[in-house]
């Protein structure tokens, strides 16, 4: 068997319609743009409206990627939804987005990983199309994170927002090799968990404890101090890993939790934050969806080009981390 690897040869994202400001926040909630602003970075975020699912906001961003790619629904043998936020307990949210964008080949099936599900996602997808299985896949994280927020948190609600990415992975033949500016593809993927680490960042709810969805809990200074010794603890893997050092990537996209976390590990690692792409101003935390929002804005803004290394890096409720190499 031909020896494969993966390129990702289009990207697309969807945010909903109603964007509310810190400001419009303000109004209902015991908090100021300032605070906000000065904590996080976050000046705004998009609340997913009545009746629109994780699967609209996926479908949405899929048939956006697809289109980039120019690359037809009949071609995909597997569909992977990267959320936390499904549109029911079963079934997955990938099987509604298969449905949606008319697909009726090949498989389909969520990732959980929280904020890293698209990490892992990329990585599932990854070793799906190196061992010969399938040749093209569709990776979406996408989130409704406004229907998990206690919204009398002001601790957290201000922090998250809806939204959903993806892009299109194909098999290319030949191995990613680190040292050629040619060889476009997924070099490596590091992915990372630690259950003990389960009270800092959680749902209080679910099928089988609670049998009701729940909100989301978090200690947010804990999760800061782990968010930045993980993120630049599996990126100094991820160039360790192909004989590769920091210098050499162009571009690190992070997911988007919080610029103050996004600037601690640039700090780190000794990288200019004009090296880390930010988005999380515009869209606050979308979790999972957060890489490809961020990946979209930098593909159309011209930033990230051909030949560019890129590393894509996540950490999330579990805990669980994780990081891609990518050659663009
Ligand atoms: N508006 C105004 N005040 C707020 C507020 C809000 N939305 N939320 C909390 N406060 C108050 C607190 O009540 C506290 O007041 P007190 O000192 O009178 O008790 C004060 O602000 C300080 O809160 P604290 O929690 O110490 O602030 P912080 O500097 O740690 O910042 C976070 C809080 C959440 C912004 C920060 O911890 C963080 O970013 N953590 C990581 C969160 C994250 O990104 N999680 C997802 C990772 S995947």
């Amino acid at each position: 068997m031909p020896v494969m690897r993966s390129q990702i040869v289009g990207c697309g994202s969807y945010l909903p319609a109603q964007c509310v400001s810190n400001a419009d926040l303000a109004i209902k909630i015991d908090t100021t743009d300032e605070w906000i602003l000065s904590r996080t970075g976050i000046r705004q975020r998009y609340i997913a409206a009545d009746g629109e699912l994780t699967s609209d906001l996926a479908a949405a961003a899929a048939r956006h990627a697809l289109g980039r790619a120019g690359i037809t629904a009949d071609e995909v043998d597997l569909i992977l939804v990267a959320t936390s936020t499904p549109d029911d307990t079963f079934p997955a949210t990938a099987t509604a987005v298969q449905a949606k964008l008319g697909i009726t080949r090949g498989f389909a099936f969520d990732v959980q990983a929280v904020c890293s599900g698209f990490v892992y996602a990329l990585a599932v997808a990854d070793n799906f199309i190196k061992s010969g299985q399938i040749r093209t896949a569709i990776v979406i994280g996408a989130e409704t994170y406004s229907r998990i927020l206690d919204w009398t948190d002001r601790g957290t609600c201000v922090l998250f927002g809806d939204g959903a990415g993806a892009v299109i992975v194909r098999a290319t033949a030949g191995a990613a090799t680190a040292s050629d500016p040619d060889s476009a593809g997924i070099l490596s993927t590091h992915l990372h968990a630690d259950g003990r680490h389960r009270d800092i960042l959680y749902v209080d709810g679910g099928p089988s404890s609670t049998q009701t969805v729940g909100h989301l809990r978090m200690t947010g200074k804990e999760v800061f101090r782990h968010a930045v010794t993980c993120l630049a603890a599996v990126a100094e893997e991820a160039v360790r890993a192909n004989g590769l050092s920091l210098a050499d990537v162009r571009w690190f996209v992070p997911h988007q939790a919080n610029v103050r976390i996004l600037e601690g590990v640039a700090r780190k690692l000794a990288v200019g934050p004009d090296r880390m792409i930010m988005t999380v101003q515009q869209h606050a935390n979308t979790s999972a969806a957060s890489i490809p929002l961020a990946l979209d804005v930098a593909l159309t803004d011209g930033r990230i080009q051909r030949g560019h290394l890129v590393l894509l890096e996540a950490i999330g409720g579990g805990l669980t981390w994780g990081a891609a190499l990518v050659r663009w």
